[in-house]
């Protein structure tokens, strides 16, 4: 069998990057543990649009403008270009511990079995010998192929069972005994499913990513999370604009064009996208934007650097949630007559099965 070539990312010259953002000023948040994750990571989900070199290419650029932190996961289909981005960027003379590294767990390897070896395989592909941050990517064991549509339901969909979700968390938590993560932590869960896991786990999460854009604050999951030491993580940080056809709705809202957001904008002569990610910054989660395109990755790491919006700024920002669910979950349902509405515990108790 011919090998196929491995990939070579050219290292950006120079590196850093002139323009960039000297990463020592990027501030981090603190985590139990000591370690420091920079307030600002890229994410790599190229929304089934964007290939994996293309993604890999802009990693690369984006530690040459001064990124440390990436969001991978598995499913995202492209770890293993990243793992050859990674290697430019240390070639590069970035250390490995100057990096923070996030991968995740897909839903159809949540079998204790099964932990180890997804793991592994994602620090393969990586090409690194452990993750910073390993997430399991959703709360519910449901395998559906990529690209599927919203409509798709899976003959094998389960629901949120606590046992079982812990057996998957005492797998994650020997991955940690084993050093092959730093640190573990949750995705896409609700307050009743979390307080059963801080109760039973030997090892906390330290943060759950969970949607957070101004116009999806989910305050009550955002304060609990807080309030119980967990870094909240905010995926689809400027409201998803390039999200998948599938997850539209014509209910869904636009961030980016909200009169507030757009007025703020204008006002400081930022770009909205600027405005939503230092609101998220400075109310203490951790936006991971997504950009292949280096203006908009350079502006969106710059946002950490420049001055803070005002406390008029980010009250008003506070006024403007829509409550607009964008990443709704359907393909997890799991019996017939449900809604998306049931995924996320919405009366305060785990939708029973
Ligand atoms: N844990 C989970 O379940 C979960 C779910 C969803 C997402 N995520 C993670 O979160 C990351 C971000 O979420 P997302 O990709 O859904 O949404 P997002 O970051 O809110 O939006 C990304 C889109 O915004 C555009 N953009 C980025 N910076 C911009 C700027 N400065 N000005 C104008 N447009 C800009 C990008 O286009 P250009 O490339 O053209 O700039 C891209 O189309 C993902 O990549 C993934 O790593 C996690």
């Amino acid at each position: 069998m011919p090998q196929k070539e491995a990939p070579r990312y050219a290292i950006p010259a120079p590196f850093p990057a002139v323009d960039g953002v000297d990463p020592c000023c990027v501030p981090t948040q603190l985590l139990p543990t000591g370690a420091r994750i920079p307030v600002v990571g890229l994410g790599t989900f190229g929304s089934d649009a964007v290939s994996g070199a293309a993604v890999a290419a802009a990693v690369v650029e984006a530690a040459a403008v001064g990124y440390r932190h990436f969001d991978c996961a598995s499913v995202y289909g492209n770890e293993a270009q990243i793992g050859y981005a990674l290697q430019a960027i240390q070639a590069a003379g970035v250390k490995r511990d100057a990096l923070w590294i996030t991968s995740k767990l897909w839903n159809d390897k949540h079998a204790p079995r099964d932990v180890a070896a997804s793991c592994e395989q994602s620090l393969r592909d990586l090409q690194l010998d452990y993750l910073d941050l390993y997430l399991v990517h959703w709360p519910f064991p449901n395998f559906h192929p990529p690209h599927c549509d919203v409509t798709a339901r899976s003959p094998d969909a389960r629901p949120y069972l606590h046992a079982e979700y812990m057996q998957t968390w005492r797998a994650m938590e020997e991955l940690v005994k084993r050093g092959l993560v730093r640190h573990i932590g949750t995705s896409n869960m609700t307050i009743p499913k979390l307080q059963l896991l801080l109760r039973d786990a030997a090892v906390k999460p330290v943060c759950n990513e969970m949607e957070l854009h101004p116009h999806f604050q989910q305050p009550e999951l955002f304060a609990f999370v807080r309030a119980n030491g967990l870094l909240p993580i905010g995926y689809s940080p400027l409201g998803s604009p390039g999200r998948p056809l599938r997850d539209r709705t014509a209910d869904d809202t636009v961030d980016l064009d909200d009169p507030v957001v757009v007025a703020i904008a204008r006002r400081l002569g930022l770009h909205p996208a600027t405005v939503c990610l230092k609101w998220a910054i400075q109310r203490g989660q951790v936006p991971i934007p997504f950009s292949v395109k280096r203006a908009n990755y350079l502006a969106n790491l710059r946002a950490t650097v420049t001055p803070p919006l005002t406390a008029a700024d980010m009250q008003a920002l506070a006024g403007i949630d829509r409550k607009c669910r964008l990443i709704k979950g359907q393909v997890f349902l799991w019996k017939a007559g449900q809604s998306w509405e049931d995924l996320w515990d919405l009366n305060g108790t785990i939708t029973p099965p």
